[in-house]
């Protein structure tokens, strides 16, 4: 038998938004009013995110979809990639997300999917400092990770690539 490697990562979960600190509900209300401008005509499943920076910059963003189904771009990645282009040397303190279907309540928190958790590892990992990750449905619950490596454990990343 192999040698055992156990991976353990946390989960914080907040019985609502209010339980979640002033900063962090500002942030959700921007994600939730980004959400409302998600253009999602094929899926009807709308996608707010909110990005905090350090210097107190909030970019936000929704899911994008196309009739050409894969070159659609989730809600993450459509703010992440628009913070990295317009203030690339701005670390990234919290990420905030909500979701679900149009015009429904979805109590269940909504994580990022696998391909958005690719992209926020890239900036994690150049950044240093780790992002928390605040996630909910419409309402209810929210849940958070200090950093992406507790949604991703054994994150791909650069330095696969140079071997260090
Ligand atoms: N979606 C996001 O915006 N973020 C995720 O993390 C999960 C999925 C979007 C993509 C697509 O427009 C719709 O939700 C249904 O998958």
């Amino acid at each position: 038998m192999g040698r055992k490697e156990k991976i353990v990562t946390e989960i914080e979960v907040f019985e609502s938004i209010s339980g979640c600190s002033v900063s962090i509900q500002k942030l959700m209300k921007k994600a939730q009013e980004a959400r409302a401008k998600a253009y999602a005509p094929y899926s009807n499943f709308y996608v707010g995110a909110a990005i905090l920076l350090e210097n107190g910059t909030i970019v936000t963003g929704s899911n994008q979809e196309n009739a050409s189904y894969p070159a659609g771009l989730c809600a993450e990645r459509t703010a992440l990639f628009y913070a990295g282009a317009k203030y690339p040397n701005q670390k990234i303190k919290s990420i905030a997300l909500t979701a679900g279907p149009k015009g429904e309540e979805n109590l269940k928190p909504v994580p990022p999917c696998g391909s958005c958790r690719q992209a926020i590892a890239e900036y994690e990992q150049k950044q240093k400092p780790p992002i928390s990750i605040y996630f909910m449905g419409t309402s209810g619950e929210v849940k958070m990770v200090k950093s992406l490596l507790d949604l991703l454990p054994l994150a791909f990343n650069k330095d696969f690539l140079d071997g260090t």
